[in-house]
């Protein structure tokens, strides 16, 4: 229940928790049936105001990618910030082109220019936009059980009623099914060949009957984050490709959950399937925590945006500061390989968790980017978010950081710093099996 703060004598007697609820808007909903009120941080550790540590499992959702407060990072932002703080992209300024320079040497293919933005939500919009005016056409494609963000753009991309506040709809939006191969009609037994098949089908079925047969563009994560971390069988990005090209649209990939190196063994999780997109979404682990988002296309796609824009803060010289020295860590201590080695380690124990309790119905993800889903019994596969909020709470009380997902909030989201040592990830197994235990016990009842 909110507090009204109008009436408060003084909010220096509310709690945090308090304080937050009568003053900020109900859709910033922190996680825990009571809120985690965390006060400082240093690696793959996180302390509450209580002085309680946790070891952190998600990583501020996948985004502080070399570890909170990363040393490198903390003094390259506290030089620029007393030298130049801001210039608006009205100015050339270095850190921007010395940055973009880097993400178009790690970007796969022609992708060779970049506009930085603040947010993965203004990045995925950048990039919708310029599809179109490449294309010079207007309608999406877009997949179920994605999340695009919080504009209204952002939300009608997104294929999760729950992430849509209201009944809003932006023409020209069409959801295929997404390659869900846990959730496929075609059932458990079905080859992933098959699985393939059917979801590219769909698509094409999609273009052709809810569409005038001429999209602009498919957007599509690699991995879906938010939907659950849903890998797509072989073959189907490939082919999902093919399809939206040989319609005449472009092929956007984002990658603000899968990108820098969180998949392991690639810089981006498209890369995995060999694809090479037109246009390319990054955030999230690109700056370790810092605003900063960006989209990458091709020369011809680039060009072909005519109008004028601009972004008061894209490119900002903290922001590039600390996306210059993320990618630098990044690149010198080769997290791609780093997240394919302690992405194994991870996998194994969640394996070995899957193993040990019927409720866990898959174990899936690449790298360091895995997840459970939970179910209530392994043959309905009927969705058990009861358990997966009873297992947030246990971790919680075992003192590790997880995240929730999927579009029924039954999947644990696992996505830790890519720095994360071998004891790390052993410690936060054994946490999350303590965790598994407790839920096993009461899990069914929250
Ligand atoms: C795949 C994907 N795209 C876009 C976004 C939106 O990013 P932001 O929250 O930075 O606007 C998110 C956020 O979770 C995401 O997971």
């Amino acid at each position: 229940m909110s507090p009204d703060l109008s009436t408060a004598p003084d909010v220096a007697t509310l709690s945090p928790v308090e304080h937050q609820r009568g003053r900020l808007f109900p859709w910033v909903k922190p996680y825990y049936r009571d809120p985690l009120v965390i006060q400082e941080a240093e690696g793959v550790r996180v302390r509450d105001v209580e002085g309680r540590s946790y070891l952190d499992f998600f990583a501020g959702i996948l985004t502080t990618s070399v570890g909170h407060c990363h040393p490198e990072v903390v003094a390259r932002v506290q030089t620029q910030v007393a030298r130049l703080g801001h210039t608006s992209t009205l100015y050339v300024t270095e850190g921007q082109l010395e940055v973009a320079d880097t993400l178009t040497r790690l970007a796969p293919g022609r992708l060779s220019r970049v506009a930085f933005t603040n947010s993965g939500t203004e990045a995925v919009e950048t990039a919708i936009q310029a599809a179109c005016c490449y294309t010079g056409r207007s309608e999406i494609i877009a997949l179920r059980h994605s999340y695009s963000g919080r504009s209204i753009l952002a939300t009608n991309l997104t294929g999760h009623a729950p992430w849509r506040p209201m009944a809003s709809s932006v023409a020209g939006i069409k959801h295929a099914r997404a390659p869900y191969v846990f959730r496929s009609p075609l059932g458990p037994t079905a080859s992933d060949e098959e699985h393939t098949r059917f979801f590219l089908d769909d698509l094409v079925e999609v273009i052709e009957t809810t569409t005038s047969g001429r999209p602009a563009a498919l957007l599509v994560e690699t991995i879906m984050g938010v939907g659950g971390f849903i890998v797509p069988p072989q073959g189907y990005l490939e082919g999902a490709a093919e399809i939206i090209r040989s319609y005449g649209g472009v092929l956007i990939s984002d990658e603000v959950q899968a990108g820098f190196g969180r998949t392991g063994t690639h810089w981006f999780g498209c890369q995995h399937f060999g694809v090479e997109p037109d246009l390319m979404v990054m955030a999230k682990g690109i700056a370790n925590g810092f605003p900063v988002a960006a989209t990458i296309a091709t020369d011809e796609v680039a060009d072909a945006w005519a109008g004028l824009s601009v972004s008061t803060y894209g490119g900002n010289p903290v922001s590039m500061a600390a996306t210059a020295a993320t990618l630098e860590v990044m690149e010198r201590e080769d997290v791609p390989e780093r997240s394919r080695v302690r992405g194994e380690q991870l996998r194994a124990g969640l394996d070995e968790l899957g193993r040990c309790y019927p409720w866990i119905g898959e174990v899936r993800g690449m790298g360091l980017m895995q997840a459970m889903e939970l179910v209530k019994d392994p043959h309905s596969r009927a969705p058990d978010a009861a358990r997966a909020r009873a297992l947030m709470e246990a971790a919680r009380e075992e003192g590790l950081l997880i995240g929730a997902g999927g579009l029924n909030g039954n999947v644990i989201r696992i996505g830790p710093s890519m720095l994360i040592t071998e004891a790390e990830t052993a410690e936060g197994l054994e946490r999350l099996a303590r965790a598994c235990a407790r839920a096993a016990a009461d899990g069914a009842d929250a």
